[in-house]
């Protein structure tokens, strides 16, 4: 079976929606464990503007004091000019450039009207370009916007192609609040294959109605090879009415791991590093598989189970009739 390519979104998608500010020690030390569990890329921070987004105020810092590994990419989110010339001091491999495709979702995420982000993001494509770093674009809301509903296919298309023409390598299509389901997915992601063979493509789910999961088997059908996932499922944008986590990763890659795909990821790891996020953010996560295990994480047989048992073969038969 193909590669499957996991990107770990926790330190960016994840942190930005976390009250308590994280630590930038705390952030590095995680992001150095996530680099040694076999991600193609891992999402590092933002260079949004610190009043919009407090939790990532420490982008600089995070980037320099991290330890790369060797055939892990580290991107960052770009949404504007200003945010390119800080991104460009610190040896990104990609910058991850965000719009998205309903209007009222840019204007309340970035405000800007969807031209106006255009034009920045194409000037940020042009001086990014020169730096030899690569550029991925995430269109937001591309499967419906919680204050618009739902998104025209076409409209997606027409975007994607205009960044194309930008000549940019990759595209995310990011269902920013959760309302993507399987046979839409299957639709865009097929038209997106067959109408842009070279881009490189990554669906970008939150699991806001648990449908997540059957989003991704649903790509996985239309060939699609890359997914983001955030650790121990948080996540989700501020400015999206209704948002929350991205699909859990450890649940992403037992499903995927089950189903006999090639991830790459060491799931011990991924776990090790899940179970200390409470700790770090002061709640609880939305991971399935740190509460419940393994599918063959077996249990002892139950004691209580061990008495009644004995207490039945104790009983004579004519009292037990
Ligand atoms: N990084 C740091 N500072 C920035 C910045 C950036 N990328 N972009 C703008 N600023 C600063 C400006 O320098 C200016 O500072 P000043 O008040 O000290 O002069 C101030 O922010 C306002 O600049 P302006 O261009 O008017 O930006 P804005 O306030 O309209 O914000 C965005 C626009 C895009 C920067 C902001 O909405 C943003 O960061 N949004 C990101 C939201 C996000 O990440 N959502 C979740 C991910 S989908
Ligand atoms: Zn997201």
């Amino acid at each position: 079976m193909k590669r499957l390519f996991l990107q770990e979104v926790v330190a960016r998608d994840g942190f930005q929606n976390e009250k308590p500010f994280i630590d930038t020690e705390d952030k590095i030390a995680l992001i150095n464990d996530l680099s040694h569990c076999g991600y193609a890329k891992i999402e590092v921070t933002s260079f949004t503007s610190p009043k919009a987004i407090p939790a990532l105020r420490d982008a600089e810092a995070v980037m320099a004091g991290i330890q790369r590994q060797p055939g892990v990419e580290y991107t960052a989110l770009v949404p504007n000019v200003r945010g390119a010339e800080r991104a460009l001091g610190c040896c990104l491999d990609e910058a991850n450039l965000v719009m998205s495709v309903s209007d009222p979702h840019n204007r309340a995420n970035l405000r800007m009207t969807r031209e106006q982000s255009f034009a920045q993001l194409k000037e940020v494509i042009g001086v990014i370009g020169q730096a030899s770093i690569a550029v991925n674009v995430s269109l937001s809301t591309a499967f419906g916007c919680p204050m618009q509903g739902d998104v025209r296919l076409d409209e997606v298309l027409a975007w994607i192609e205009r960044f194309a023409e930008q000549g940019v390598r990759g595209i995310s299509l990011c269902d920013t609040t959760g309302m993507a389901y399987p046979t839409q997915v299957q639709a865009l992601a097929q038209q997106v294959r067959d109408r842009f063979p070279s881009l490189q493509l990554t669906l970008h789910f939150h699991n806001t109605r648990g449908m997540a999961l059957a989003n991704t088997v649903a790509a996985l059908q239309a060939g699609v090879d890359r997914f983001d996932a955030s650790l121990g499922g948080l996540g989700g944008c501020p400015y999206a009415p209704g948002a929350s986590g991205n699909v859990c990763m450890e649940d992403l890659v037992h499903m995927l791991d089950l189903m006999g795909h090639h991830t790459g990821i060491d799931l011990d790891r991924v776990l090790a590093a899940s179970a200390r996020l409470p700790g770090l953010v002061g709640h609880d996560t939305p991971s399935q598989l740190l509460k419940a295990g393994r599918r063959l994480d077996l249990h002892p047989f139950p004691q209580q189970a061990h008495a009644l048992a004995r207490q039945v073969s104790d009983t004579p038969l004519e009292r037990a009739q």
